[in-house]
């Protein structure tokens, strides 16, 4: 297999990060969240929680949805990010697959692939990376010459992952990959991003499946309403009873004592 992308890896740090949309609703608040070198952290939470406008703010893209950061710092290593463009972002290593599995659907799935290198000038390096995604992706491989809106859902969430990888970013984040897919489907994602990762990129993963994210992640937050709400190791929070009622659909606690956030017993 061709090398991993460089492993000089710097770690991602957010600090109190706050985020409105046309400067009147208030997206994150005091958002302080560490993606550590080489390490996969997921990003919990419900519907509107804030999880995609975290990720716009990290890949300069928050500004594209009428977005602005109001306070706080994204660092990458030593590159500040915060109110930097997509292409500072990209530059850094920081690559976004976004929500929604996005191709381009009347383009070829090479030429999809290719569109995620645009700006890299080695050809020879562009190819080996083309190798390495079409290892992973074999199906991909298989269907070079079709366009990419005749894939499956399945199909064109591995197409969108393997185009950020035409970037070789050092940091991935990812916006519910899982979503809408078939369970084999997701764990053949999850088997993915887990060889992603052992070959050198970090990743921070927005889930709603919760349980595919704890199984995957080293580290994991939970954000509720724009603020982080909780945060610890990934097996620590799958032993949470707030997580494994609300999130692992687990029955809550009556044992008298218990922090029981639902309607009483019937
Ligand atoms: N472009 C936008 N303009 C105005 N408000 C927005 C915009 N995008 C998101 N919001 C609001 O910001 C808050 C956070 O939204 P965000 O999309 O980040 O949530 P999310 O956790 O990704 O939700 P989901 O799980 O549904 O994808 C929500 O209240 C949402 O309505
Ligand atoms: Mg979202």
């Amino acid at each position: 297999m061709p090398a991993p992308p460089p492993s000089s890896a710097p770690a991602l740090h957010i600090e109190n990060l706050d985020v409105t949309y046309g400067r009147t609703v208030s997206a994150l608040r005091a958002v302080t969240l560490t993606v550590p070198p080489h390490g996969i952290v997921a990003l919990l939470g419900a519907n509107g929680a804030g999880k995609t406008t975290l990720l716009r703010a990290v890949s300069g893209t928050l500004r594209h949805h009428r977005g602005a950061l109001t306070s706080g710092r994204i660092r990458y290593g030593e590159t500040v990010l915060d109110g930097r463009d997509p292409v500072a972002a990209v530059r850094a290593g920081v690559v976004q697959v976004p929500e929604g599995r996005r191709v381009f659907a009347g383009l070829t799935v090479d030429e999809n692939l290719r569109a995620g290198a645009l700006g890299r000038r080695s050809t020879t390096a562009t190819r080996a990376t083309r190798d390495r995604v079409l290892t992973l992706f074999p199906r991909l491989a298989e269907r070079g010459g079709q366009a990419a809106g005749l894939l499956s859902g399945g199909e064109q969430q591995m197409l969108a992952i393997g185009r950020a990888l035409m970037a070789r970013p050092r940091l991935l984040l990812l916006d519910e990959p899982s979503l809408g897919l078939a369970p084999r489907m997701v764990e053949r994602i999850a088997e993915v991003l887990r060889t992603i990762h052992d070959q050198g990129t970090a990743v921070l993963l927005v889930e709603q499946n919760v349980g595919m994210a704890l199984a995957l992640a080293d580290h994991a937050y939970v954000l509720e309403v724009g603020e982080v709400r909780l945060s610890g190791s990934a097996d620590e929070l799958a032993r949470t009873d707030a997580v494994r009622r609300l999130y692992l659909g687990e029955p809550a606690d009556t044992t008298p004592g218990a922090a029981a956030g639902g309607q009483g017993a019937a």
